[in-house]
């Protein structure tokens, strides 16, 4: 029997198998022919090239367009609910490669109501205030102030609400229950929410007044949402969105994707260097009991946090990560020495993004969808 494992917008829990999700999903793995396609356009981003960004629905579609002279908009979004952790920047690197290679618009969109919805203790005055705080750091990524657009759901409700009724005309209870596991017991703002998702999807095409696509990269844990999107959209005259998902970024402590649940396992975009020495210092390792054992057996860069941290965002030369995994498996590099090194490549990676991320506060406001003040 293989192992169970549970992947929602909501919930993700248990040994994630990314192939089976993939199945289970009816999304399309990046196979190397379609790599070496994206290739045309630029470098490949390292998550993409290691499998990071592993599946999709309708890239080649969006291509095919692209290659006669289509345009497109790309969009993604979170839901403010606390602080933001590596987690949630990693799929924004990618967006960023994405309109940076593109050169495209962009749409963020920011969920205070989805977040107020599903977190049973949050208010909705915490969510939305904590939007400001999380677009900082989106912002800190350098996407394009001229192409992009932050939008803050409650503060945007006029522009999206006539969308969102429309999509929520055509998605029935029976639709929503099968697709999200929702039952009688479930309230009716969570029912409503998945409609507001999709409206960033349909967007460009309504302003432009006629067909402009987007694309959509997140993590598959999103893809209930974008089904129905997906599924909507031809009866509303609308073009269906792309989808570029990734797998979940791990947490420290070994589990299959960082969450602010585990506080001491999630590095946080404000951390300090001493809470980052202190995090890392702690984490699942792959390592053996003793050193002797470790120098005679090696250890198992599979299964280790911290190798995954080199493996998803810090090291992204190729023959470097190699290397490192084989000095790991032959007994070479101990497990100190390896946190030591993350610790250093995260704590210059935070330094300079705090820095960006400060700076940010002076365009922020200016990057607001329909021009909303925060
Ligand atoms: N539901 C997402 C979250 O919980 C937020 C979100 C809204 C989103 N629109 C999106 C994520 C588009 C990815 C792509 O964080």
């Amino acid at each position: 029997m293989p192992e169970e494992f549970r992947v929602t917008p909501w919930e993700v829990t248990g040994d994630i198998d990314y192939d089976r999700l993939q199945t289970q999903f009816g999304t399309t793995p990046i196979d190397d022919a379609l790599k070496a396609r994206l290739e045309k356009y630029g470098p490949l981003h390292p998550m993409i090239r290691r499998g990071i960004f592993y599946s999709h629905r309708d890239l080649d579609v969006l291509l095919d367009r692209y290659d006669k002279g289509g345009d497109f908009v790309l969009y993604t979004g979170r839901g403010p609910s606390g602080n933001t952790h590596l987690g949630h920047i990693m799929p924004w690197m990618l967006n960023k490669w994405v309109q940076d290679t593109f050169k495209v618009d962009m749409l963020f969109q920011m969920t205070d109501d989805e977040k107020f919805l599903f977190k049973e203790k949050l208010d909705l005055k915490d969510t939305t205030s904590m939007a400001y705080e999380n677009a900082l750091d989106f912002v800190a990524l350098g996407f394009d102030p001229k192409r992009t657009r932050i939008i803050l759901n409650t503060k945007n409700i006029d522009r999206l609400y006539p969308i969102a009724l429309r999509v929520s005309k055509k998605v029935t209870f029976s639709t929503a229950k099968a697709v999200f596991g929702f039952d009688e017991s479930t309230h009716i703002g969570q029912i409503f929410y998945t409609t507001l998702q999709s409206v960033p999807a349909f967007l460009p095409t309504e302003e432009n007044g006629r067909q402009v696509p987007v694309i959509i990269p997140c993590g598959i844990d999103q893809d209930p949402h974008f089904r129905v999107t997906r599924d909507v959209a031809p009866g509303l005259g609308y073009p269906k969105p792309t989808m570029l998902y990734c797998k979940m970024f791990p947490g420290l402590s070994g589990a299959d994707k960082m969450s602010s649940s585990d506080e001491n396992a999630t590095i946080y975009t404000t951390d300090s260097p001493k809470a980052v020495k202190k995090k890392v210092g702690r984490a699942f390792t792959g390592g053996r009991v003793s050193v002797e054992e470790q120098r005679q057996l090696g250890g198992n860069p599979e299964v280790c946090a911290v190798f995954k941290y080199n493996y998803y965002l810090f090291e992204p030369d190729d023959e470097k990560v190699n290397e490192l995994a084989t000095k790991c498996r032959n007994g070479e590099i101990l497990c100190g020495e390896c946190k030591m090194c993350l610790v250093e490549r995260i704590n210059v990676f935070l330094e300079g993004h705090q820095d960006r991320r400060e700076k940010a506060r002076d365009v922020v406001a200016d990057m607001t969808y329909d021009g909303f003040e925060w």
